[in-house]
């Protein structure tokens, strides 16, 4: 038997990365062999199984009130147990107000995947979540730098506590806390995995700013911007981890606020509403037919995406224009200065690229 560490880690903006280190240093100075590994750059494929016996970790952000597809499915594809243990962690979004540290919401990132491990035949030694500084900054400002700062201090303190509990043999599943708010919001957590990931996915764009550096293209952990036209495009791939529009160099990147919400008032107004009024001139639905209902109702939702996928290209498009560049410009919230990009700590992280 094995007594190796290995965790597999997923980050958009560095924070659950950190999280991955500073446990691996925690095992470090306890003389156990550790292995951090970023599974963005390992690829899903043909994962090796761990050593019989070794622990392992898995540590990732928390998209939608779920883990990010990127990571679910390296679990989906994750080998069988031969006698190992595993613990999950998830960063989520923290806040400081005033002197209180005030945690984000996991729905069902830790729960989901502790039952697939299981049923792989893993024993569960560990759930928790990490409330580091909110990234998502398409939704709102980065937090102050002096915020960041403190609440990333608060959690390396629980992440070094959590390790040595669960190096010594400890099960540790903080993670029960939450448990009703988890399930309450699991509804959420699936409405954004079908719908809403691919609607955020489609709200960045490059402004005038952009030199075509490529760095956004070339460090995107999951490779999903490609060069349209000679300007960078957001691919339906894209996880919303951030750390484009964080890292861009000429803070080139905005969110379209302005053409989310006109898309969607077009939907809720015009679109859908054509659309329910045609459905009311063909058939009346009798209002004990359940099953009639939610067929409409989600031919209402595929014709949705489908108006999203087709506006995304007239708008990638009219993007090419540069009066309607600034047009989308002027209404994105982003451009403005006091919508902080997210930086994780400076003092105590390693940085991604
Ligand atoms: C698209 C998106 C969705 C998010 N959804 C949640 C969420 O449901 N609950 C939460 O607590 N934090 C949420 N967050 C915040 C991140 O999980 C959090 O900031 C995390 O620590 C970022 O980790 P990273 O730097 O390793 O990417 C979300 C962030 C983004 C970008
Ligand atoms: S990183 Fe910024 S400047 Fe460089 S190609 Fe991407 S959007 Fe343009
Ligand atoms: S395109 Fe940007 S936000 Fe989307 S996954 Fe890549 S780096 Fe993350």
């Amino acid at each position: 038997m094995d007594n190796s560490l290995l965790i597999y880690y997923f980050s958009g903006t560095g924070n659950a990365r950190n999280v991955a280190q500073w446990f691996a240093g925690v095992a470090t100075e306890q003389n156990i062999p550790v292995d951090t590994i970023d599974i963005a750059r390992t690829g899903r494929k043909n994962i090796q199984p761990p050593a019989p016996g070794a622990l392992v970790g898995f540590v990732s952000p928390t998209h939608g009130f779920n883990y990010p597809p990127a990571m679910m499915y390296f679990i989906f594809r994750f080998p069988r147990s031969q006698g190992n243990s595993a613990f999950l962690m998830n960063t989520r979004a923290g806040m400081k107000i005033s002197k209180w540290f005030l945690p984000g919401l996991s729905g069902l990132a830790l729960w989901l995947f502790a039952l697939v491990l299981l049923l792989k035949g893993y024993r569960i030694a560990g759930l928790r979540s990490i409330d580091l500084p909110s990234n998502w900054i398409s939704f709102h400002p980065g937090l102050k730098e002096k915020v960041v700062e403190s609440i990333y201090e608060h959690c390396k303190g629980i992440t070094v506590a959590f390790a040595k509990k669960i190096l010594s043999g400890k099960k540790v599943y903080t993670a029960f806390r939450d448990i009703i708010q988890d399930l309450l919001i699991s509804p959420v957590s699936i409405g954004y995995f079908f719908v809403g990931r691919f609607i955020l996915a489609k709200s960045f764009y490059a402004t005038n700013a952009c030199d075509k550096c490529d760095i956004c293209i070339d460090n995107c952990p999951v490779k999903a911007i490609l060069t349209v036209d000679g300007r960078p495009f957001w691919s339906y791939r894209c996880e919303s981890c951030m750390r484009c529009m964080n890292n861009c160099p000429k803070r080139a990147i905005e969110t379209a606020h302005g053409y989310i919400i006109g898309i969607m008032c077009l939907l809720n107004m015009g679109i859908m509403v054509w659309f329910w009024q045609g459905v009311g001139k063909i058939i009346t639905i009798p209002a004990d037919n359940g099953w009639a209902k939610t067929g409409i109702k989600l031919t209402g939702w595929v014709l949705t995406f489908v108006v999203m996928v087709i506006s995304y290209r007239i708008y990638h498009y009219l993007l090419r224009i540069p009066v309607i560049r600034q047009l989308f410009y002027y209404t994105s919230g982003t451009r403005y200065m006091f919508w902080r990009r997210y930086k994780p700590s400076h003092k105590m992280i390693s940085r991604l690229p």
